[in-house]
């Protein structure tokens, strides 16, 4: 989920590849950097940091009319110079920018190295164009080289390519978005339209598989190494709109982007069939064998994510867990700390308070692992090892697509320790597995449904108080609801374990305060419904996020969920994050930017 631009036309692409490129930065990037084809020559610009730094660096103009750009958000290796995009070949006449992750690129980068290829960074990208510079030695043109290589790719990519002796701009896509801008006799790329509006205004998408060919005259597509006629499309939104991606908030286009942060996040990590999941983790199997228990610190949304992901590692690896509000952590190791491990789980990285709990354990001995979506965090140099998540920059206060990826990477980590530890089968670890890939599916399901959410919102907007129940994997994501309802539409709004209600909270219970109920698998639907039950009958509207036979004939509103076993509270989350949206936004709040909240919280 990173920037991707190009520029083929007839003027400087110099400028146009600066402005493009400053245009993607909204979303938080980490490095930046151009190639520009002048002469029969490519010329590489590229730094760590943001785009300013690496326009202070460039030439005032160059003679390049062709060239391609990149702003970086890390997935494979740590945000550094060398790590920016573009990647180029030992001859540094191939070059390349990169959008996605390839699965398959350590298989490929050790034959490139077995015959001679020398690797500048440690991305995955890199790949690309030493296999393009093999096939080329052979006496492909560059768009046979491209296209073969492509052939070669697994996982999800957008590429851009340009190469010293062509005046084209190769492309390729799959599962990570492409866009090709037409302007007045100039034709331009970008990973999303905000990359190229102030020239053109005419775009053709690219679709997945598609291979393309970049002239100043236009794009020529071909699918199956056929050619394709794709369309041109005219685009209506400004700039703000545009970054955006045409949603209001960029909490509503991160909801949206679930199902893509989603198929990132186990992307290349899970192989259904044999029940095995492969995260690149050093941690050992007779450390895994051996651990006592696993203590999670984490805060806010991320502490719900490890609430729901201890009932998984309970369940599933047979070991001790207890998760704590990093802010109250007190590490106890026992005896043997090293046999504990410590998960910080974190979407920035930078959480004072998380941090401030791992030094803590790691200073008294445990071992420690962080969980976060951001490559060269303090986290990621705090702690022993680092799972990442791979959701993409998340720019709305409120966590969304994070808490997803979250969970699907603890729940992959669940059934990687259980396998360790005997405590599950290839077939049960199958089965989970199965469930965890039909996630983006059923949350795009969800997504589709946002009609039916923004109606019961709209219903239920001006209500006293909203109430959150669930039990089991449905606790968290009572929390999990109640937190992004209070949190961006500054509503009174408290989860609770189901069973909790008639212990307290049912004195609040009114009919003027609705319940939102998790009624699925995993989340004890029956014993649930007596709390729903409960609440109904002291006049309160029920709200069920539900799987078949779970309770529709009790609710007040009702929104389905597909069957996915363990996975299916999850689902339900999306609607309470859609509810949230919807009402704070009937309320005009400042969704992105709630009142006294900040994305990152860096002081204790
Ligand atoms: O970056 P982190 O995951 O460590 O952040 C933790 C919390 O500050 C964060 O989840 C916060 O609760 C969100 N604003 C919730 O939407």
């Amino acid at each position: 989920m990173c920037g991707i631009v190009g520029y083929a036309g007839h003027r400087d692409a110099l400028p146009r590849l600066a402005s493009g490129l400053s245009n993607l930065e909204y979303r938080g990037y980490d490095s930046a950097g151009v190639a520009l084809r002048e002469g029969d020559d490519v010329t590489v610009y590229k730094t760590v940091g943001e785009v300013s730094e690496l326009r202070a660096s460039l030439p005032e103009s160059s003679e390049a009319t062709v060239g391609i750009g990149h702003t970086r958000w890390s997935t494979h290796g740590e945000p550094t110079d060398t790590n920016a995009h573009p990647h180029t070949d030992c001859t540094g006449d191939v070059a390349v920018v990169h959008n996605g992750i390839i699965d398959n690129y350590d298989a490929l980068k050790e034959d490139l190295e077995a015959t001679g290829h020398t690797f500048a960074s440690q991305t995955d990208t890199e790949v690309v164009p030493h296999l393009v510079e093999d096939e080329l030695a052979d006496g492909a043109s560059a768009k046979e080289a491209f296209a073969a290589v492509v052939e070669r790719l697994e996982g999800s990519f957008a590429l851009a390519m340009v190469v010293g002796d062509s005046e084209e701009i190769f492309l390729a896509r799959q599962d990570s978005p492409l866009c090709v801008g037409h302007g007045d006799d100039e034709t331009f790329v970008g990973s999303d339209v905000t990359a190229f509006l102030e020239y053109a205004r005419e775009v053709t998408y690219l679709e997945n598989g598609d291979v393309a060919v970049v002239t100043p005259d236009g794009v020529t597509v071909e699918h199956d190494g056929e050619p394709v006629e794709r369309g041109v499309e005219q685009i209506e939104w400004e700039a703000d709109a545009a970054e955006k991606g045409g949603y209001d908030h960029y909490m509503l286009k991160e909801i949206h982007e679930q199902p893509q942060a989603l198929r990132q996040t186990l992307s290349g990590r899970v192989d259904e069939m044999q029940g095995t999941v492969d995260l690149d983790l050093e941690l050992p199997e007779e450390y895994l064998r051996s651990l006592e228990e696993i203590q999670i610190v984490a805060c806010g949304t991320s502490y719900h994510a490890g609430l729901y992901a201890a009932k998984l590692l309970e369940e599933h690896a047979d070991v001790r867990v207890t998760v704590h509000v990093a802010s109250e952590y007190e590490f106890k190791g026992g005896r043997d700390p090293w046999r504990t491990l410590v998960v910080a789980v974190t979407q920035s990285g930078e959480t004072a308070e998380t941090l401030g709990a791992l030094r803590d354990a790691a200073r008294t001995g445990a071992r420690t692992l962080a969980v976060t979506n951001t490559v060269g965090s303090s986290v990621t140099r705090t702690a022993d090892e680092t799972l990442y998540i791979r959701a993409g920059p998340e720019i709305g206060v409120a966590a969304t697509k994070t808490f997803v990826s979250q969970v699907a990477t603890l729940a992959l980590f669940a059934v990687h320790v259980g396998r360790q530890r005997d405590a599950l089968s290839a077939t049960e670890a199958s089965e989970i597995l199965g469930d965890v890939r039909g996630l983006p599916g059923a949350v795009q399901q969800a997504l589709d449904a946002d009609a039916g959410v923004r109606a019961v919102a709209e219903e239920y907007a001006d209500s006293e108080a909203f109430f959150f129940i669930g039990r089991r994997l449905g606790h968290p994501v009572a929390l999990e609801g109640a937190l992004k309802l209070k949190e961006i539409s500054y509503d009174h709004a408290e989860g609770f374990p189901a069973g909790e209600l008639k212990h307290g909270p049912l004195a609040l219970v009114t009919d003027q305060t609705p319940v939102l109920a998790v009624l699925t698998e995993g989340a004890r639907p029956d014993a649930t419904l007596n709390s729903v039950k409960e609440a109904e009958s002291r006049g309160a509207p029920v709200i069920g996020c539900h799987s078949a036979g779970h309770g529709e004939k009790f609710i007040d509103a009702a929104f389905d969920i597909p069957d996915l076993g363990e996975m299916e509270p999850l689902v339900a989350n999306v609607y309470m994050q859609l509810f949230a949206y919807h009402v704070a936004n009937l309320k005009g709040r400042a969704i992105d930017k709630p009142r006294n909240l900040a994305k990152s919280v860096t002081v204790e």
